[in-house]
């Protein structure tokens, strides 16, 4: 169903659900731990869906918990159709799935269809000979003549080789992350009937969705040419954009949709041009959402968003496909900590990214205002560095912040003291109270949900937008600077970052950092 056949306000029902969710990412290691080693799990997962409610988002996507060596802390999979005894059971798993079902949560998890881990007993098989059963399920390559590698691509998180030499074989695998991280071989049919049996499988245990690990790799070019010469510093992985990846993505398009209840796809297209993220959408016939990271990437400044808005409702909307919106993830710095650690602006950003045109991302903690965790260098576990946005997430004021531990896999966040889910639930002006207004206000508004975005004249330093469905309208104004601004702008103030005021007519004028939404 395309957006064109639905009239704008239409009920909710007769558009996919993912067009007006709201989507909150869990990190399973991080969320909250049940049994007190330190690690979160799937039954912290369960202990926490209420929050979710609480907050009123509308899906939970789960980074991995299926069985892994934990090179990439589950983003190397030995086995794609199990539950790793430290997150829990196939059981905890479907009680998961049942419980978020019973509070109209939808469940997405993640697929890592690009790589295994080198323990997955397909790679086992794979390396063990030239002429195994499994001998083409990676991508495999003679010595180049002089005996190195196959080609100049250079593997993430470093300026290393995306290959590794193998005695056995006699020969070099790719991998565009950890060598303990082979990529498959998706050239081969046998390799693409295995995965789309992975997705079944989740699919039949009722999950809504999958989050597509760096989806975009998977179509590789069969000649493995060189990475251009200028670029060649760079990883291989936002340096693949290949045909072959979009026959693919047709196929799984076709999975998702023989189900029933609309279920959805999101890749991680990791490439850093909008209009290259588009064409992951293909004709209705890809995957269904894609998240674009230049926006990520972005300053927190009122022009250079305008821009990238304006560039995503471009290229977006020219396709029909609708847009996603992520600040924070397990992969990058925190907002709130890229921002400048100022509470006022996490506020704003809050606004920004729960009003734009298109499904939202939010990453567990971020509606506590938290910040990345400082993780000193003794500490630090992940190849890629990322630990800091990955401190676990505080749920009270106990020493043990509402985990088994006081001393969990990674530091806690700053201030968690006071940025911790029960002390902000207990206090009406705190983050978490914006985050629930407005996710809370936007489920009652076609024009927030659905409407179109129509940029407005602002003073410098001011973002102002706004939301028309028929029938219904919203205005945002969000203030970059530290600076008050006047705002021409008219209506009843719906929410506020300061609270204040919430109810009345706007004035006119922006507090530093203030952002609002007006109703007519
Ligand atoms: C994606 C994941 C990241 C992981 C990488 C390799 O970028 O988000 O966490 O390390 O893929 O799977
Ligand atoms: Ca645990």
């Amino acid at each position: 169903m395309t957006d064109a056949v639905v009239p704008a306000g239409a009920p909710a029902a007769a558009r996919p659900w993912w067009k007006s969710a709201v989507v909150y990412q869990i990190y399973p290691r991080s969320f909250a731990d049940t049994n007190g080693d330190g690690i979160g799990d799937l039954g912290g997962v369960r202990a926490h869906l209420d929050h979710l409610v609480w907050l009123g988002v509308d899906a939970l996507w789960l980074s991995p918990f299926y069985r892994s060596p934990m090179a990439d802390f589950g983003y190397d999979v030995s086995d794609y159709c199990a539950v790793d005894p430290l997150f829990g059971t196939l059981d905890d798993f479907d009680a998961l799935v049942r419980e978020a079902h019973d509070r109209d949560l939808k469940v997405v998890v993640d697929w890592v269809p690009n790589h295994s881990s080198d323990q997955h007993p397909w790679f086992v098989e794979s390396r063990s000979s030239r002429d195994n059963p499994k001998a083409e399920w990676y991508v495999w390559r003679d010595p180049a003549p002089d005996g190195g590698v196959p080609n100049n691509w250079i593997r993430s998180w470093s300026d290393q080789p995306a290959w590794t030499f193998d005695e056995t074989r006699g020969q070099y695998y790719l991998h565009c992350f950890l060598p303990e991280q082979p990529d498959l071989n998706w050239a081969n049919p046998a390799v693409e009937a295995a995965m789309q049996d992975t997705l079944r499988f989740w699919l039949d245990r009722g999950v809504d969705g999958f989050r597509m690990d760096v989806i975009h790799l998977i179509g590789k070019d069969p000649t493995l040419p060189d990475d251009p010469e200028d670029l060649a510093a760079l990883s291989h992985v936002p340096l693949n954009d290949r045909p072959e990846t979009h026959e693919l993505l047709r196929g799984l398009r076709r999975l998702l949709d023989g189900y029933d209840g609309d279920r959805m796809s999101v890749g991680e297209v990791y490439l850093l041009d909008t209009a290259d993220v588009a064409t992951y959408y293909g004709d209705h016939d890809e995957l269904h959402l894609n998240f674009n990271f230049p926006p990520l990437f972005t300053a927190w400044d009122a022009t250079k968003w305008a821009k990238q808005i304006a560039r995503a409702e471009h290229e977006l909307n020219e396709i029909d496909a609708w847009p996603t919106w992520v600040l924070s993830n397990h992969d990058n710095r925190r907002h709130a900590t890229r921002y400048g650690g100022v509470e006022a602006r996490s506020r704003a950003a809050a606004v920004l990214l729960l009003t734009l045109r298109g499904t939202p991302f939010l990453y567990a903690g971020e509606e506590l205002g938290l910040e990345d965790a400082v993780v000193p260098a003794d500490r630090v576990v992940d190849p890629g560095g990322r630990d800091g946005c990955r401190g676990p997430i505080p749920w009270d004021a106990t020493p043990e912040r509402g985990w088994g531990t006081v001393d969990p896999w990674l530091p806690w966040p700053p201030d968690t003291g006071t940025r911790n889910a029960a002390s902000q639930l207990a206090d009406p002006g705190s983050i978490a109270h914006l985050y629930r207004r407005l996710l809370h206000a936007r489920r009652s508004s076609a024009a927030w949900q659905s409407g179109s975005y129509e940029r407005l004249d602002a003073p410098e330093g001011v973002l102002a937008f706004q939301r028309v469905a028929a029938g219904d309208r919203r205005v945002v104004l969000i203030n970059f600077t530290d600076r008050p601004a006047d705002v021409a702008a008219t209506g009843t103030i719906e929410v506020s970052t300061t609270r204040e005021h919430e109810g009345e007519t706007f004035a006119g004028h922006l507090e530093p950092d203030e952002a609002v939404v007006l109703r007519p």
